[in-house]
């Protein structure tokens, strides 16, 4: 039988993860965005609420080199940044559970079967998102894919942590607060496509 194909979480353990501002030794904050892009969601979040912490996780360099830019010349000093893989850095930096909001937002759908085991959102790695959400916290998650969006759900449904608030999607475009959207949701949204969000709660 062949055997299942992994994430080759090896070879992406050996890439060096960068810092803005800095290495700390240990992560917390308030807001955790994974894979912000271009940073339309975490920019508006940090400038709506300075007395919020924000932190990022970008796995792309030249992505993280732009933002890094952009912190500064906004002036923004609540915004923790990393450039690396999400399942690489939130157990090697990420250890109490402390994010009131978790956001994932228009992740690589990874649409073919053959590519699925790229996927994100598995059961490990919620439970992982689980472990660092504070009581009552919440995951937000947005696609425009749909089989992705059913995949979360089934994976939320053996996640004890997480209770999925929606039925089984929410219809409150307002969890993404940002007026003006994402470049991504803007972009599947002018091409008619319908966007799928999910919205999780961790147990009290
Ligand atoms: C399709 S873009 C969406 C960007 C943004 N959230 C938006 O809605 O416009 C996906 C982003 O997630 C980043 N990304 C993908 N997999 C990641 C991972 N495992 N860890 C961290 N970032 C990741 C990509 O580099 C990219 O910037």
């Amino acid at each position: 039988m062949a055997k299942e194909k992994q994430f080759p979480i090896e070879w992406e353990s050996r890439r060096p993860a960068l810092h803005y501002p800095d290495e700390p030794q240990a992560i917390t904050g308030d807001v955790l965005e994974i894979g912000p892009g271009r940073g339309d969601m975490l920019f508006w979040l940090a400038q709506q609420h300075p007395e919020k912490q924000m932190v990022a996780i970008e796995m792309m360099l030249s992505r993280f080199r732009k933002l890094t830019k952009r912190i500064e010349r906004f002036e923004l000093t609540n915004i923790r940044l990393v450039r690396g893989n999400a399942r690489i850095i939130l157990p090697r930096y990420f250890l109490t559970p402390c994010f009131e909001r978790v956001y994932v937002l228009f992740p690589d759908p990874w649409p073919k079967d053959r590519h699925s085991f790229m996927r994100l959102l598995s059961v490990e790695f919620l439970n992982q998102i689980a472990s660092i959400t504070r009581e009552n916290g919440e995951l937000i998650f947005a696609t425009d894919h749909g089989p992705y969006a059913e995949w979360v759900v089934r994976n939320l449904e053996q996640v004890a942590a997480f209770r999925n608030l929606g039925t089984p999607f929410s219809a409150d475009h307002t969890l993404i607060p940002n007026p003006d959207r994402t470049y991504f949701e803007k972009k599947w949204r002018e091409q008619g496509k319908s966007i799928f969000f999910v919205h999780a709660q961790k147990n009290g």
